[in-house]
């Protein structure tokens, strides 16, 4: 009891006397009042609806990592291409967007995809302990498959947030856990 209280303290010290903890917050502040939404705008206008909506691709055909490790993960270019060699999109605008993701494939390029949810460096968050404890993609994310564009829910993901559901569900609140 007493080393865990300890062990405790040193945490949150640590956390305090780290620099780079104090300038993820400011950054975190001056992204939103300079780069706006224009920071969101994604290479490709991908629809959740479609993929995961219409055509009701599983989540983790995409997101692969999601039950097994840290990171939910990003498709590779290949995955997209796999059906995109030969669905090439109805429409004028459709062929447009569909023809980048060919051109990503043709030079071998990673797709730079912008990243949304986040959390701060000093956060621990393993996905595939949540996906193992049968929370849905939908109670952090919301509904995906309705979404053109992704719609930030639950943000920002603060700590409030995270513990309150560990103590509702009885999971663990031990700083080390969620903190480095
Ligand atoms: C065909 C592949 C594909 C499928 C299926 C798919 N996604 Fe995605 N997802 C992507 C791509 C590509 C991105 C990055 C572009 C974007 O943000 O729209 C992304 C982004 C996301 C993000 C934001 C990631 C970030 O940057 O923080 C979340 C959350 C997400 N997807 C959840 C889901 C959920 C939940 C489902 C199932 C309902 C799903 N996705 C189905 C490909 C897919
Ligand atoms: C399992 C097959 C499949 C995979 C994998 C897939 N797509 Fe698609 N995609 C489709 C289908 C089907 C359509 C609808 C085409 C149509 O209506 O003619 C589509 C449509 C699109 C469109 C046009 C959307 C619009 O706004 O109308 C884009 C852009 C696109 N996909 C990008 C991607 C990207 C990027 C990936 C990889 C992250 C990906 N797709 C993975 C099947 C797939
Ligand atoms: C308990 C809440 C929770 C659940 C459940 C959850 N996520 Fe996440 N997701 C997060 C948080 C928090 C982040 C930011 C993590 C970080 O910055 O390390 C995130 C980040 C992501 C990202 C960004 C890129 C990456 O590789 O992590 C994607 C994609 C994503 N989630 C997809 C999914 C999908 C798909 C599911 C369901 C299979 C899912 N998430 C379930 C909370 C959750
Ligand atoms: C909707 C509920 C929910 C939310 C929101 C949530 N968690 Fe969890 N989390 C759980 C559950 C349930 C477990 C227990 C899984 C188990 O027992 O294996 C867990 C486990 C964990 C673990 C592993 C704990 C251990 O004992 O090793 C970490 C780390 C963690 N969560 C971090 C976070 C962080 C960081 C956030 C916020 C960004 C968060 N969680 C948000 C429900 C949640
Ligand atoms: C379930 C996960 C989780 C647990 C348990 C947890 N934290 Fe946090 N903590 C977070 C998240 C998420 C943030 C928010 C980071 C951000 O703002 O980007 C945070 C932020 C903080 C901050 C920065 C101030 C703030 O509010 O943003 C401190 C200091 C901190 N935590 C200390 C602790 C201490 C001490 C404990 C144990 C008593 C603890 N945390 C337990 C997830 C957790």
């Amino acid at each position: 009891m007493t080393k865990r209280w300890i062990g405790a303290s040193v945490v949150a010290l640590t956390l305090l006397a780290l620099p780079a903890f104090v300038q993820a917050q400011d950054s975190g502040a001056a992204e939103t009042i300079t780069d706006g939404e224009a920071a969101r705008v994604q290479p490709i206008a991908f629809p959740h609806t479609i993929h995961a909506g219409v055509d009701q691709i599983d989540c983790q055909y995409c997101h692969f990592s999601a039950e097994r490790s840290v990171d939910a993960g990003i498709p590779p270019v290949g995955t997209c291409f796999g059906c995109h060699q030969i669905i090439g999109g109805t429409d004028e605008r459709q062929q447009a967007e569909i023809q980048k993701v060919r051109d990503y494939w043709a030079n071998q390029e990673p797709i730079p995809w912008v990243r949304i949810y986040k959390v701060a460096d000093h956060v621990h968050f393993p996905h595939m302990r949540h996906i193992a404890a049968q929370i849905d993609c939908a109670t952090c994310h919301g509904n995906v498959e309705e979404m053109t564009v992704i719609e930030e829910v639950n943000q920002p993901l603060a700590m409030g947030w995270c513990v309150s559901c560990h103590v509702e569900r009885g999971a663990s609140r031990d700083c080390a856990v969620c903190h480095y």
